[in-house]
């Protein structure tokens, strides 16, 4: 058969292809997505797991894994973070090269700190939905069920705060609370409740070395903290 044969037989073919990726924008925009996160992301974050097995990887961690993130992260909230990004970690990653000693506690040492990159409205869209498809803990998630509820304030800074010392780490407001862990005062509007009640429940499912202990929190408790944290974030509505 000549060439020229070849061609023409396999062109009806070819042409299928084609016309089905032209056909298919879902599968473009996912790829171009995944391409975004490849070439401006992946230089810090880690999109393709798995976590780090040392402590000594752990402290070299750059950014915040993200294999997981379609498992941790309302979209809502991915969409207008990405576009205007505000620190969430008050001394960033990894937090200890990042405070310094002051008259009283640590502080944070805010000149050694970058600002994040701020993506327009159509690359925020594009990444979002990428990062919506990487699912690396679907497993952990279908364990958790959080019913919708609601906790006083009071009694939810009881349990957080006295009950389980969570706030020796963690930030209830701004500039109050504990520097290692990241701010939850917006957990209600960034996170999945699953993903809050999981990680609560083992840190170390999802981070094997981090340092969040597991302080065997019982359900009843998972559930209230859930609702501590979303009333605490005025987006924090239940889904
Ligand atoms: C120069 C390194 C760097 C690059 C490049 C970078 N990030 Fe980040 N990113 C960080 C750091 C550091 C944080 C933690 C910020 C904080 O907690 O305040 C972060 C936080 C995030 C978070 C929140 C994660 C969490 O667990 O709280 C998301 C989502 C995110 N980045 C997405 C992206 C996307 C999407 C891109 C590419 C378009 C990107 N980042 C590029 C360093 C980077
Ligand atoms: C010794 C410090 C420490 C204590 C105590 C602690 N945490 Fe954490 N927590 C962390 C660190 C570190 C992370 C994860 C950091 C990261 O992903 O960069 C974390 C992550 C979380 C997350 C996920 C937040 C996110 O943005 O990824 C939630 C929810 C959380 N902790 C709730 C709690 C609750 C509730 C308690 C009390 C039962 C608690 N923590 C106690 C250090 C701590």
């Amino acid at each position: 058969m000549s060439p020229n044969h070849l061609l023409l037989r396999l062109l009806p073919g070819l042409l299928a292809v084609i016309l089905a990726l032209a056909l298919s924008p879902a599968w473009a925009g996912e790829s171009a997505g995944m391409a975004l996160l490849e070439s401006r992301c992946a230089s810090c974050h880690n999109i393709s797991g798995p976590a780090p097995a040392t402590i000594h990887a752990l402290w070299a961690r750059k950014a915040p894994d993200l294999f997981y993130a379609g498992n941790k992260f309302r979209r809502t909230w991915l969409v207008s973070w990405l576009q205007h990004p505000v620190r969430i970690r008050p001394a960033g990653e990894f937090y200890a090269d990042h405070v310094k000693p002051g008259p009283e506690r640590d502080m944070v040492d805010e000149s050694t700190l970058a600002p994040h990159m701020a993506l327009g409205a159509a690359d925020a869209k594009l990444a979002a939905d990428a990062l919506m498809t990487l699912r690396a803990h679907d497993d952990l998630i279908a364990k958790e069920h959080v019913p919708a509820g609601s906790i006083s304030r009071s009694m939810g800074s009881l349990v957080f705060d006295k009950f389980l010392g969570c706030m020796a780490c963690h930030r209830v407001k701004p500039d109050f609370g504990g520097l290692s862990g990241p701010e939850l005062y917006t957990a209600g509007a960034r996170l999945k409740p699953a993903f809050m009640a999981s990680y609560i429940r083992s840190p170390q499912s999802w981070d094997p070395k981090i340092w969040m202990p597991n302080k065997h929190v019982s359900d009843t408790r998972i559930v209230q903290l859930v609702h501590y944290l979303q009333a605490l974030s005025k987006g924090g509505s239940h889904e």
